[in-house]
């Protein structure tokens, strides 16, 4: 039953005191969060890994490239677990290494050295080694502006992995005009526009699916029949749900948007279920729905159950941690100065 698995978990968390951490995403289930030590985005789950000093084992709640991340930035003597290994991301796996080096080589082939890769840290410790080998950096949600600026500052153009929208949403945001931007498809490794050369950015194909499912329809729809409600969504919706928007930010802009807004303020919020629900049973003064009614789960972020941690936690316990995520030494060296090359850019 739930309440003995909830037992079994005190316990162990108990026994085993500071020689385990437990980081969770904003995205996780409650089930498990309830045992996190610490929550928290993207960016601010990167840099707690690097905090982890007496922590022997990290029990990494959240998806697969967040572990990794995790694992790059702790000491080899430290493990990190990932309670189910079918915890991926299917925007990080639209990015392969291989379709990245072909991109590369034809991008350059095209135009020259004026290039500059980035990747959202969405993307596997191989794309993050890519971008680093040849100058650029990582990004989160909550830094993008600030990277694509850094980036913009040494090159004519940028690569963004994987996730277009995020890439136009931002550069957007930076005064790039949509004419300036192209997309690359990895399939038929070709660029969706001609005139080429006045390209500023180059969106890579890829995306959130759990994020496309809010549509320019619901915002219209909302629009309509409560002007009063305010539509706030993450970056990696589309950009006309976001220009349709009233805000965007990153899960941590969400939930302080939220915190400070008066009692009484009406939300419609774009993203992760498991987020919104939160939020809204935090905040009862508020009046808070989805802004796509029948709920948006990311059903990799929820494959980290109680199940799944208590039995990580207990092959701990017994000396025989499972799931544990190691990343090639070779890759992460080149993949820690992408990132690290992020932190001095946001700090
Ligand atoms: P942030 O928590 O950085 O906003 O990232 C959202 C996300 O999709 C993580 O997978
Ligand atoms: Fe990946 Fe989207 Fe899930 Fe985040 S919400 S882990 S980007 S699929």
């Amino acid at each position: 039953s739930t309440d003995a698995l909830i037992k079994r978990a005190k316990r162990v968390k108990e026994k085993l005191g500071d020689r385990l951490f437990i980081p969770g995403h904003h995205y996780q289930k409650d089930e498990v969060i309830q045992f996190a030590d610490a929550t928290g985005d993207s960016l601010q789950l990167a840099k707690m890994s690097s905090q982890m000093s007496q922590a022997e084992y990290i029990v990494f709640c959240g998806v697969h490239f967040m572990a990794e991340t995790a694992d790059m930035l702790t000491r080899a003597d430290q493990t990190v677990v990932l309670p189910d290994m079918r915890a991926g991301c299917s925007m990080a796996d639209m990015a392969d290494i291989k379709q990245a080096e072909r991109a590369w080589e034809k991008l350059t082939a095209q135009f020259g050295d004026t290039i500059i890769p980035l990747t959202y840290v969405n993307s596997t410790a191989e794309i993050k080694a890519f971008v680093a080998e040849r100058g650029g950096a990582t990004v989160t949600s909550s830094n993008a502006k600030k990277v694509l600026q850094w980036a913009f500052n040494q090159k004519e153009r940028i690569l963004f992995l994987p996730d277009q929208h995020l890439g136009r949403n931002t550069a957007y945001d930076l005064g790039i005009p949509l004419e300036q931007m192209t997309v690359w498809d990895p399939i038929s490794e070709t660029l969706s526009s001609s005139g080429e050369e006045d390209k500023r950015m180059i969106l890579w194909k890829g995306h959130c699916s759990v994020h496309e499912m809010f549509t320019i329809e619901h915002v219209r729809q909302l629009r309509e029949s409560e002007p009063e409600r305010k539509i706030l969504v993450h970056p990696e919706c589309t950009f006309d749900v976001v220009q349709a928007s009233d805000q965007s930010g990153s899960t941590s802009t969400i939930i302080k948007s939220v915190r400070e807004a008066a009692p009484g303020t009406k939300w419609a919020i774009g993203t992760e279920m498991n987020l919104v629900e939160r939020i809204r049973h935090e905040h009862p003064e508020q009046d808070i729905v989805s802004l796509n009614p029948n709920m948006c789960p990311c059903v990799t972020m929820n494959r980290i159950d109680l199940p799944h941690f208590v039995w990580s936690l207990e092959r701990i316990e017994a000396g025989s941690a499972n799931n544990t995520i190691r990343v090639d030494k070779d890759v992460s060296s080149k993949a820690v100065q992408a990132i690290e090359r992020m932190f001095e850019i946001s700090s």
